[in-house]
């Protein structure tokens, strides 16, 4: 599930998108989360590490450097995130956070932010661990493409 996405024409998605663009990305992404009543509650009120974990492991699972794997060993991120009560609310919530920070970074191009949203609802619904109020199946919440 979290293992490298696939090269595509062009390069990964990595090099397509750039180490600063990434950055700029996760950055303006948690100040999005630190904002946003569903996810702020569940989040550290401190979230340079968050994102400091975020843009390493985006890095490997994007095609760069295995940043993550490296410091923090495997990323196991049901695991991780099984202390977390992550709702298909917070789910959707999650990734309303980061369409909005790929449409405010300027320097990732459409078809980029395309394929990473792709990317990341599929890794999003995973890490839904908790039934909502609405008791529907988890998968068919998330738009996937
Ligand atoms: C589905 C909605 C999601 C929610 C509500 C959520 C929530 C959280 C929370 C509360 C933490 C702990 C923060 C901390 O204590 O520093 C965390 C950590 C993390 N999340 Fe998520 N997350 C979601 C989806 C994702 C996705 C899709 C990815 C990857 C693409 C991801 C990657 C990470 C990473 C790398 C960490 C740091 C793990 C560590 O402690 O080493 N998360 N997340």
């Amino acid at each position: 599930m979290t293992a490298p996405i696939p090269l595509s024409a062009g390069g990964s998605l990595y090099e397509r998108i750039g180490p600063q663009a990434l950055s700029a990305l996760v950055t303006r992404f948690y100040t999005l989360v630190a904002q946003d009543p569903d996810l702020s509650p569940i989040f550290p009120a401190d979230l340079t590490l968050t994102a400091e974990k975020q843009l390493a492991f985006l890095t490997g699972f994007l095609g760069g450097p295995p940043l993550y794997h490296q410091t923090y060993g495997p990323p196991r991120l049901r695991a991780r995130h099984l202390p977390h009560a992550i709702t298909p609310t917070r789910g959707q919530a999650w990734l309303a956070c980061m369409d909005r920070a790929l449409r405010d970074t300027p320097h990732i191009a459409g078809a980029e932010a395309r394929e990473l949203h792709a990317a990341l609802a599929r890794v999003a619904a995973h890490m839904v661990n908790t039934p909502g109020d609405g008791g529907g199946k988890v998968g068919q919440l998330f738009a996937i493409d």
